[in-house]
């Protein structure tokens, strides 16, 4: 059974969104990390049982840097958390989703994650992330 981990958000500018969650209540639960192969600051902030991923490109080079251009500030992934990635990933490109990328370590997130994009033309972008080796 996969758990819902985190909704990221993508976000032009990090301090005012840290400042807009703060006002909605959350508090942050990892603080600013500079993740080198995305190019992009990211710091999560947590509400009772929902975490947000504020991921802030630092530069056009950044994967999601087109995605800021066109979509604004706005939640973009939803991210499952599995005890199985692997098994999880075969199950879902064989269910139609499309894999985007290889699983690859997640400096930002605490603990030793890793983490898969893969997307869905039915319902967008959505991350797989174990904490198993
Ligand atoms: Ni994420």
């Amino acid at each position: 059974m996969m758990r819902v981990h985190h909704v990221g958000y993508l976000v032009k500018h990090l301090a005012p969104a840290q400042q807009a969650f703060a006002r909605l209540g959350y508090t942050e639960t990892s603080p600013a990390v500079y993740d080198p192969d995305r190019d992009a600051d990211i710091a999560f902030w947590t509400l009772g049982t929902c975490t947000v991923e504020l991921v802030c490109p630092r530069s056009e080079r950044s994967v999601v840097a087109g995605l800021l251009k066109k979509f604004k500030n706005t939640p973009y992934h939803l991210c499952y958390e599995t005890d199985d990635l692997e098994g999880e990933l075969k199950r879902l490109e064989n269910a139609g989703f499309m894999r985007i990328d290889d699983p690859a370590a997640a400096p930002a997130v605490p603990g030793e994650a890793r983490v898969v994009f893969l997307y869905s033309a039915q319902i967008g972008l959505i991350e797989l992330l174990t904490q198993r080796p």
